[in-house]
Order: C-alpha cells, then sequence, then structure tokens
C-alpha cells in the first residue's frame, strides 16, 4: 500500500531553536498514528511542516506520493512551484487546539468556504455534503448559528466537518481537546473515534494518552525535536525502551 504522508529526514530551525532535527514520518493509507511527547518537543511543527504551514530547512515531503519539498544538491529544502504547492496541501487538513472558525460566518458557510471558493466545487453539492457532515458530528440543527453562540466542543466539531468538507487524503489534528472544559472532551473524541473506525488517515497530536492508545495503530513519542521511539501503543506505553518515555509517561499517566 502506498504512503500518504512521506517526511523524511527533516530538519527545521526557529532562529537558533531546532525544532525538528532528521525526523522521519511515514503514514499509508487508513492508518492512524499519535504524537505523543513533551511541551516544544516538536510535535505541532512537525504538523505544520507537512500542510505548508512552515517551511522545511532539508529533509523530503510528499503528500499521495507527489513531492512538495526535497533537499537540493547544497542540502537545503527547494519547493515545488506556488501553484502546485497549493493544490498539494489541498489533500491535508488541520483541526486545530483552538478551532480557528470564522467568527463571522455561520457553521454551514464556515464548512463550505473552501470547497466552493478554493475547490471550485458546485454550491449546491458542497452545500448537501456540508449539511450531511453536520449530521456525522452531530450538529445538524447548528448549520444557521454563529462559532459565537456554540460550546468549544460544538466548535471543535464544526472544525471537524470543516476539515472533512475537503475530502483530504489525510486529516492532522494537533491537540484537539487541549483548549475544551473536560464535560465537552468526550464529544469531540467520540467523533475523532468514528472517524478512525470508518479508516480516516490521521496524525493525531494529543495529550489524552488513553485516547491515544485506544485510536492509533502506531504512537510517536518526540523529544527534543527529534524521534525517540515509535511503535504500536501496547510497546510503547506497556514497555517503554527509553527513559525519557519512561519518564514521561510518569509524569503524564
Ligand atoms: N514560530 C516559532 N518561532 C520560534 N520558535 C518556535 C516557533 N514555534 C515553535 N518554536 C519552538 O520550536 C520548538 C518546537 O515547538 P513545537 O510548537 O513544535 O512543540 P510542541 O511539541 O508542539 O509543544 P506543545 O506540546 O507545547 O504544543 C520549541 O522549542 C518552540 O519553542
Ligand atoms: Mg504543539
Amino acid at each position: 500500500m502506498g504512503y500518504i504522508v512521506e517526511m523524511e529526514n527533516i530538519t527545521k530551525t526557529y532562529v537558533g531553536v531546532p525544532a525538528l532535527n532528521d525526523v522521519t514520518l511515514r503514514v499509508k493509507s487508513g492508518e492512524q498514528v499519535a504524537i505523543i511527547g513533551s511541551s516544544g518537543s516538536g510535535k505541532s511543527t512537525l504538523l505544520r511542516c507537512l500542510n505548508h504551514l512552515e517551511l522545511i530547512d532539508s529533509g523530503r515531503v510528499a503528500i499521495d506520493g507527489e513531492v512538495l519539498a526535497e533537499t537540493d544538491e547544497r542540502g537545503r529544502a527547494r519547493y515545488r512551484k506556488d501553484a502546485e504547492i497549493r493544490r498539494l496541501i489541498l489533500r491535508t487538513a488541520m483541526v486545530f487546539q483552538h478551532f480557528n472558525l470564522f467568527g463571522h460566518l455561520s457553521c454551514l458557510e464556515n464548512i463550505t468556504i473552501a470547497p466552493i471558493r478554493i475547490k471550485k466545487e458546485p454550491p449546491a453539492e458542497v452545500r448537501e455534503r456540508a449539511m450531511e457532515l453536520l449530521r456525522v458530528v452531530g450538529l445538524e440543527q447548528k448549520a444557521d448559528a454563529y462559532p459565537g453562540q456554540l460550546s468549544g466542543g460544538q466548535k471543535q466539531r464544526v472544525a471537524i466537518a470543516r476539515a472533512l468538507a475537503m475530502r483530504p487524503s489525510v486529516l492532522l489534528f494537533d491537540e484537539p481537546t487541549s483548549a475544551l472544559d473536560p464535560e465537552v472532551t468526550g464529544e469531540v473524541l467520540r467523533v475523532i473515534r468514528q472517524l478512525a473506525a470508518a479508516g480516516h488517515t490521521m496524525v493525531l497530536v494529543t495529550h489524552e494518552m488513553g485516547f491515544a492508545r485506544e485510536v492509533a495503530e502506531r504512537i510517536i513519542f518526540m523529544d527534543t525535536a527529534r524521534i525517540i521511539e515509535e511503535g504500536p501503543p501496547g510497546q510503547l506505553f506497556d514497555n517503554p525502551g527509553s527513559d525519557r518515555l519512561r519518564t514521561f509517561l510518569q509524569a503524564v499517566i
């Protein structure tokens, strides 16, 4: 089976701060991967380098087998033309910690705007799909509500519907429940769990260890800009191979 995501030997430094140091992540179609690790270890940067919110310094990034960036003979990342990058990054869709919904648009409009404006899909068809997605996340009655009228959990479910509306090859979640009150965390996890069970390819950065264990086939543990360990949840959580992971798990579980 082909890889949806190929990030190979990625290096990324923010003015003097190494955020990714020779990191390799490959994700197959239908696979669910969770990334764990302490604050500042590079988890968000890895996702952001995949969907082009950040640029890599060196390494190779490909989505669906199509290369976005590759190291040239001088060891620097060379990116494809802008138009091709814009097309390719539409194969990823990110769900952010703070939702990032458009406050002046209704829930339905938040979901339909990118497929209509960016992908130029027929509006009637997009709206129909958006209503179906609102049903999937349990919010069909909120189609005409504005984000300001919703709870955090509801906002995040709209953000998930918005991501799905783009029909991405891979869904990226960056701590989707960290900004939520505990009583609404469950409703968001339930939606993500459903998507995983339906076979959506996803990369999930999370502090919810129980959820990572349940939903992901593979766990990646990052520390100080590197991947330290990866493997099936049982292996990492029950039999950590490094002191760093053992210490991290003792602190968070
Ligand atoms: N825009 C930026 N400018 C400068 N340094 C940054 C920037 N974004 C991240 N960093 C630094 O890069 C490193 C990796 O940050 P990153 O946000 O990827 O970590 P993280 O694992 O997602 O952490 P958290 O769990 O707190 O979200 C950290 O040292 C961070 O301070
Ligand atoms: Mg982060």
